[in-house]
């Protein structure tokens, strides 16, 4: 077992309290029940957000993901509701002037098991605020795997069976890498946990949204700053064969930001390497940092 510190891995810590159907609770005294149909079947959805100095970034867009993926999932319930409990939560954790997150679960309910949806059930909510550290990317560089893209034509839900997510990320994780990037006949879709991002020919590339990516919201704001900042841009899938073209590489995520990729490993072979943070990649960490930290 490798035992370095990948850059990704957050803080393993449990809150103090957590927000579960309505109540505030101790996590040791937080419990659902073993016909929860998150537990027994993976029947449920999720979201992560951030909070900058304790103020939140892209909660509209956070909450209106939740709602769609509610909404393909054909869970009833109001994602805005959840606003002020997520506020709470900040504060309840004491975090409200540091940076962290809010994770917020939505399960279908307690139902005797079935492969169907049953009706008129109750859904389970979990919430809760927890610390993050959301400074110093743009002084770091990942080291990743690049192996098949083994989930389902769906990833664009954000779905609490994570399986091949895990599973993909272990795999880095275990040669003491900090993420694993994911290819689906040839092209790159995204990380186990993280949007991708290439740069050929001062163009920039992303896998354009659909079934198999997330839309990732610090991917949907890094194509705003593009566009603001005039960059050439392009919403279209990367090839692996493409590649010796490549000058940068990043990942971008609410926990990850934009991370530059240093090297990349495929079937034990190096494929890609960098080792400085190319310039266009500087440039967007430079907008996005002056973006994240100056919330109102
Ligand atoms: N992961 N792609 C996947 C598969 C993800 O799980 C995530 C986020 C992203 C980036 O999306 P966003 O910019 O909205 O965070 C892309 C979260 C943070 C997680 O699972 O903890």
């Amino acid at each position: 077992m490798i035992t370095s510190n990948p850059i990704l891995q957050p803080k393993k810590t449990f809150p103090e309290e957590v927000y579960l159907n309505g109540e505030w609770i101790n996590p040791k005294r937080a419990f659902v029940s073993v016909f929860d149909r998150g537990f027994m079947l993976g029947d449920g959805i999720y979201e992560v957000t951030p909070f900058y100095d304790g103020k939140p970034f892209r909660l509209k867009d956070h909450l209106d993901r939740l709602q769609y993926c509610l909404n393909e999932v054909q869970i009833e319930l109001d994602a805005f509701s959840l606003k002020e409990i997520m506020l709470e939560a900040v504060s309840r954790a004491g975090l409200s002037k540091s940076d962290c997150a809010v994770y917020i679960q939505i399960n279908r309910g307690v139902a005797p098991r079935t492969h169907f949806f049953p009706e008129q059930i109750e859904p389970t909510v979990l919430l809760y605020a927890f610390p993050v550290s959301l400074n110093g990317f743009e002084n770091k560089q990942a080291s990743v795997l690049v192996s098949e893209d083994l989930r389902w034509h769906r990833c664009d839900i954000k779905s609490i069976s994570l399986m091949a997510n895990i599973k993909a990320n272990d795999q880095a994780h275990s040669l003491g890498l900090d993420e694993n990037l994911l290819i689906r006949d040839g092209f790159f879709t995204e990380g186990s946990h993280t949007s991708i991002f290439f740069v050929k020919n001062k163009m920039i590339f992303t896998h354009p949204e659909g079934p198999h990516i997330l839309s990732g919201i610090t991917r949907k704001v890094i194509l705003e700053i593009c566009r603001e900042m005039e960059l050439e841009l392009s919403e279209k899938a990367l090839h692996i064969n493409e590649l010796k073209d490549v000058t940068e590489v990043f990942l971008t995520g609410t926990t990850t930001q934009i991370l530059s990729v240093k090297s990349m490993l495929l079937n034990e072979k190096e494929i890609f390497n960098m080792p400085e943070t190319g310039e266009i990649t500087r440039q967007l960490q430079e907008a996005f940092i002056t973006l994240t930290r100056s919330l109102s």
